[in-house]
C-alpha cells in the first residue's frame, strides 16, 4: 500500500508526477537540489492546478487538499525516509541517477519501491546501484504528465511480481492506464516511433516525396494526429536525435539516424523551440518544395510498415504483448489505431508480401519477423 511517495527531481517531469499523486490523494514530498528549483517546480504545479480551477476540472476546496498533501525540501534523505515509493526525474545521466539511487536506497525504509522515470537509460544498471533490486522498476510517464494517461512499466531482471503490482496500483490510482515492457531500449512508444520518423526521412532524402505530402498523407489518411515532420518539430529534433541515436547504438544500423536529421541537430535547428527545424517559424517564410505527387496511401503503408514490423518484434522478443503495445501507441503517441490493429485491418499475409519485397529492394532492415511465419 502506498500512502506516501517522494518524488525526486522538480523539473517538468517531477512536478507533474507530484501533481497527480497528491491531486488522487496520496502524499508527497518533492525533492531537488536547490530552493530556486524546488520554487520553479512548485509555481509550474500551481499553474497546473489553476487550469484545473479554470476548466472547471477542479475545486477551491479540492486544491487546497491537494495541496495540503503537497511538500518539497532539498534534504533527499528526510524526504526518503518514511516514503513507501521513491520516483526518480532527474537529468537523463547515468552516474547522475546511479549516485542518485544510492543515497536513496541507503535512506529509505526497506519495504519501499525505488522507480526510475528515465527515458532510454538500463533499468537494469540503474538496479544496480541498490540492494534491492528486486523492488526496482522503471515507471515512464509521458509529457505532460497530468494529461497524458500512459504509464510504461519497464521491469528489471529481478523486478519482482509484488513491485509490479505495487507499481500498476499506484498508476491507477494516479489515473493512468498502465502497460508493461521488459527493460530494452526505447520501451514500447519510442521503440515504435522512431521507425516512422526514421522512414519519413528516407523518403524525403530519396525524392520520393515532400515533407508536406508525407505529412499531410500521414495526417489525412493515416489519421495521425501530425506528420511526422510536425511532430519532430514539436517534441524538438534533439530529443527525437537523442533517442534515435540510443537505439542506433543498442539495437543496430536498422535505427541509424539519417543525415538530414543530424545536420539540422548540428545547425541548431530543433524544431519549433529554436524557430526552425524542418519547418521555419519565424518571420522568413520558405516556399515548400514543389510535390513530387507521391500517392498518399502509398506514404501511409511504406511508413506504418517499419513501425508494424518493430510491433511484431518486440511480440517475437517477449518484450511486451500486443494488447499493451496497442494501448501504448494509442495512448503514448496519440495513434489512431494499435499496430496491431494496423496489421489485423491490413491483413497478416499483405504484410508478409510488403516486407518481402521491401527486403529484396532495402535489405535486412526490412525483414519479415518471426511472428509473421
Ligand atoms: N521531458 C519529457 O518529455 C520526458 C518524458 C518521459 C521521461 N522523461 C525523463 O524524466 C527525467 C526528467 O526529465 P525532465 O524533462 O523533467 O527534466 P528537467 O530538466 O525538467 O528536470 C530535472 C530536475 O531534476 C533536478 N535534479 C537534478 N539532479 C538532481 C538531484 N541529484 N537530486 C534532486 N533533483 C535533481 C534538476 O534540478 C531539475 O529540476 C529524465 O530522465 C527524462 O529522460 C522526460
Amino acid at each position: 500500500m502506498v500512502n506516501k511517495i517522494a518524488v525526486i527531481g522538480s523539473g517538468l517531469m517531477g512536478s507533474g508526477i507530484a501533481y497527480v499523486s497528491a491531486w488522487n490523494g496520496i502524499t508527497v514530498t518533492m525533492v531537488d537540489i536547490k530552493q530556486e528549483f524546488i520554487d520553479k517546480g512548485m509555481e509550474r504545479l500551481r499553474t497546473d492546478v489553476m487550469t484545473g480551477i479554470d476548466k472547471g476540472k477542479i475545486t477551491m476546496t479540492q486544491a487546497e487538499g491537494l495541496m495540503s498533501r503537497l511538500s518539497a525540501t532539498i534534504d533527499i534523505e528526510e524526504a526518503v525516509k518514511d516514503a513507501d515509493l521513491v520516483i526518480e526525474a532527474i537529468f537523463e545521466n547515468m552516474e547522475v541517477k546511479k549516485e542518485v539511487f544510492a543515497k536513496i536506497d541507503a535512506a529509505a525504509p526497506a519495504h519501499a519501491i525505488l522507480a526510475t522515470n528515465t527515458s532510454s537509460l538500463s533499468i537494469d544498471e540503474l538496479a544496480t546501484a541498490t540492494k534491492r533490486p528486486d523492488k526496482f522498476i522503471g515507471m515512464h510517464y509521458f509529457s505532460p504528465v497530468p494529461a497524458m494517461k500512459l504509464l510504461e512499466l519497464v521491469i528489471g531482471d529481478k523486478t519482482s511480481a509484488e513491485t509490479i503490482a505495487t507499481a500498476e496500483a499506484v498508476g491507477k490510482t494516479q489515473g493512468k492506464t498502465t502497460v508493461i515492457a521488459k527493460n530494452s531500449p526505447g520501451f514500447i512508444v519510442n521503440r515504435l516511433l522512431m521507425p516512422v520518423m526514421r522512414e519519413a526521412i528516407l523518403m524525403l532524402e530519396r525524392g520520393e516525396a515532400t515533407k508536406e505530402e508525407i505529412d499531410n498523407a500521414m495526417l489525412q489518411v493515416g489519421k495521425a494526429p501530425a506528420g511526422p515532420f510536425t511532430l519532430g518539430d514539436f517534441v524538438g529534433l534533439d530529443i527525437a536525435y537523442n533517442a534515435m541515436s540510443t537505439l542506433y547504438r543498442e539495437i543496430g544500423d536498422c535505427f541509424k539516424p539519417p543525415d538530414t536529421l543530424k545536420n539540422l541537430v548540428e545547425s541548431g535547428a530543433i524544431g519549433m523551440k529554436s524557430k526552425k527545424g524542418f519547418y521555419s517559424y519565424g518571420a522568413d517564410i520558405v516556399e515548400p518544395e514543389a510535390p513530387k505527387g507521391a500517392d498518399p496511401n502509398w506514404i501511409v503503408e511504406r511508413l506504418n510498415m517499419p513501425a508494424v514490423r518493430e510491433a511484431m518484434i518486440l511480440v517475437d522478443d517477449d518484450i511486451a504483448n500486443k494488447e499493451d503495445i496497442d494501448m501504448a501507441m494509442k495512448l503514448g503517441a496519440s495513434w489512431p489505431m494499435g499496430p496491431f490493429e494496423m496489421a489485423d485491418k491490413f491483413g497478416l499475409d499483405k504484410i508478409k508480401e510488403f516486407l518481402t519485397k521491401l527486403e529484396s529492394e532495402s535489405g535486412a532492415c526490412y525483414s519479415v519477423p518471426k511472428y509473421l511465419e
